[in-house]
């Protein structure tokens, strides 16, 4: 059953339906990478709870400093990268009204894609990275998915170019902007002389604070272009699809795309408030940030307020539950966001779990929810059923999860807080109150908190996941009705 789907046969015949095989894939790699991201997660999470019990000096991959970067990049750019892929490769034909561009070169963008992954995960373990949050693959996977991209922007332009509508459709300018934008902060923040042609090091282009600020200017822009523009496009297209109603304001997401766009690029260096970068400059992010509030706020109430006159499917439709409440956390992390980039705010919050509880209301809420909503949406679409398999384990999935993301940032918010008021606390002496073991042995009841949280956010992707596999199987339910929105076919020519 599954063979089929990844070997790509039918993708070159019979190009007058849309390219579908390759969105298949994603969406099963899309699955697959939840649930590996989400368990090493739950691991680094037990680590952090009981480090004794989960210490294995003698495989050195177990070590926390290894594993960690695995579950941002297995996170942030397998499981929601493959998301982005797949969903931007059906949006972009559904929208058009043409197949997808390039013949077999989708293919190539999801191999290729798979392949950067691997590549980088495996060097990861074995202690290969060049220490850039977000940016740790070395040299060698930089070029690899340099090509992967280009290859990935070649494809989606060319089906904007043969498109059958005059229109291109506001999920798409979010798409491209995240593609365009990423080879660019990429290509830049990965300029690197490698040391030997056949060796894994490199040494940085940039040194110091201009390091910093690159890789800082990079790094925000990850969240901005990876984790916000290209999940805008997931939601301009499928909470409309999945409701049935309009967008609610087009005007309303022309001036969120530029404003979002413009002011983005400016706010990295929020990320080195009370560092070596010039006060002027860590002031210009901190403005920048506040401004984002704005734009943020402008996407999160068109998303919102598409459902007006269909509010009642929140009651009987999960999956537009989950899609509204991924919506509610983008704008609950969008004001948080802006918040802890006032320099006084990020003196108490900066390097504490306060950063973690923030970046996981956003993580697991709004990226994890709406592609959990999308793939939701799109299974039953691409397989050709009636609907999910269950309806009721969706509606399992959506209460642990939500459940789960509560423990988990419930727990980190006063954990971090109680670490920076326990950093910066003095005697009468003037000696710093607690040592830093101390503030660490405090930490261990939000951890085990956080951990629980993590579990049931895993536990309901696996839910998800047996409900995926028993709706492609073909096993659902006479009961389950949706309606499959788009005709097979590419037009009526
Ligand atoms: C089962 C769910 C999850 C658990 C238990 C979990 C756990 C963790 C832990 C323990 C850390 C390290 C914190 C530290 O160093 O003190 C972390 C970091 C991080 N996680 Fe997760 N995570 C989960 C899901 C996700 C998801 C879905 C995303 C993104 C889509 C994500 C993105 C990140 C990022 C970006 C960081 C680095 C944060 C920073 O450096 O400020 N996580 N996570």
């Amino acid at each position: 059953m599954l063979a089929g789907v990844f070997s790509g046969r039918g993708s070159v015949e019979d190009s007058n339906r849309y390219h579908d095989n390759v969105i298949k894939a994603g969406t099963i790699a899309t699955m697959f990478w939840a649930i590996a991201g989400l368990l090493v997660g739950v691991i680094i999470a037990l680590q952090l709870t009981f480090p004794n019990l989960f210490y294995f000096p003698e495989y050195g991959f177990t070590n926390f400093g290894r594993l960690r970067p695995l579950h941002t990049s297995a996170v942030i750019f397998a499981f929601g990268g493959n998301a982005l892929i797949a969903t931007s490769f059906y949006v972009v034909q559904r929208t058009c009204r043409t197949r997808l561009a390039g013949g077999l070169w989708p293919w190539f963008v999801f191999w290729g894609y798979q392949f950067f992954i691997v590549l980088a995960a495996v060097g990861y373990l074995m202690g290969v990275t060049q220490s850039k949050e977000y940016a740790e693959p070395e040299w060698y996977a930089d070029i690899w998915l340099t090509l992967v991209w280009v290859a990935y922007l070649l494809v989606f332009l060319g089906t904007l170019w043969k498109r059958k509508e005059p229109h291109i459709y506001v999920a798409n300018w979010f798409y491209l902007a995240f593609i365009v934008t990423i080879a660019i902060l990429h290509v830049i923040n990965n300029l690197a002389l490698p040391i030997h042609p056949l060796g894994s090091w490199s040494y940085s282009a940039f040194s110091g604070v201009q390091g910093a600020l690159t890789q800082w200017w990079y790094g925000h822009n990850a969240v901005g272009f990876f984790l916000t523009a290209g999940f805008l496009g997931i939601m301009y297209y499928f909470i409309p699809k999945r409701v049935q109603r309009p967008v609610y304001s087009y005007r309303l997401s022309i001036i969120h795309f530029w404003s979002l766009i413009f002011i983005y690029i400016w706010a990295g260096p929020h990320h080195l408030h009370y560092t070596a970068l010039p006060e002027w400059a860590q002031t210009l992010g901190m403005t920048f940030s506040i401004m984002l509030w704005m734009p943020s706020w402008g996407g999160m109430i068109n998303g919102l307020m598409t459902l007006s006159g269909a509010w009642d499917k929140l009651r009987t439709d999960p999956v537009v539950r989950m899609l509204v409440v991924s919506v509610a956390f983008y704008g609950m992390s969008t004001f948080e966001g802006p918040v802890m980039s006032i320099r006084a705010v990020n003196a108490l919050s900066h390097y504490t779990d306060w950063t973690i509880g923030h970046v996981h209301s956003g993580a697991l809420g709004w990226v994890g929810f709406i592609s959990f909503g999308a793939v939701y949406c799109l299974v039953p679409w691409l397989w050709k059923r009636r609907g999910m398999y269950s309806r009721a384990l969706i509606e399992w999935h959506f209460w642990i999860a939500t459940l789960g993301i509560l423990f988990y940032i419930a727990a980190m918010w006063p954990a971090g807080i109680t670490q920076g008021l326990m950093w910066r606390a003095y005697n009468d002496l003037g000696f710093l109150e607690f040592s830093f073991i101390q503030t660490v042995e405090a930490m261990h009841p939000y951890y085990a908190i956080r951990a629980l949280g993590g579990l049931m956010y895993l536990a309901g992707a696996l839910l998800m996941a047996w409900n995926v596999y028993k709706t492609i199987k073909g096993d659902v339910k006479e009961t389950e009705d949706e309606v499959e929105p788009q005709s097979e076919f590419v037009s009526a020519e």
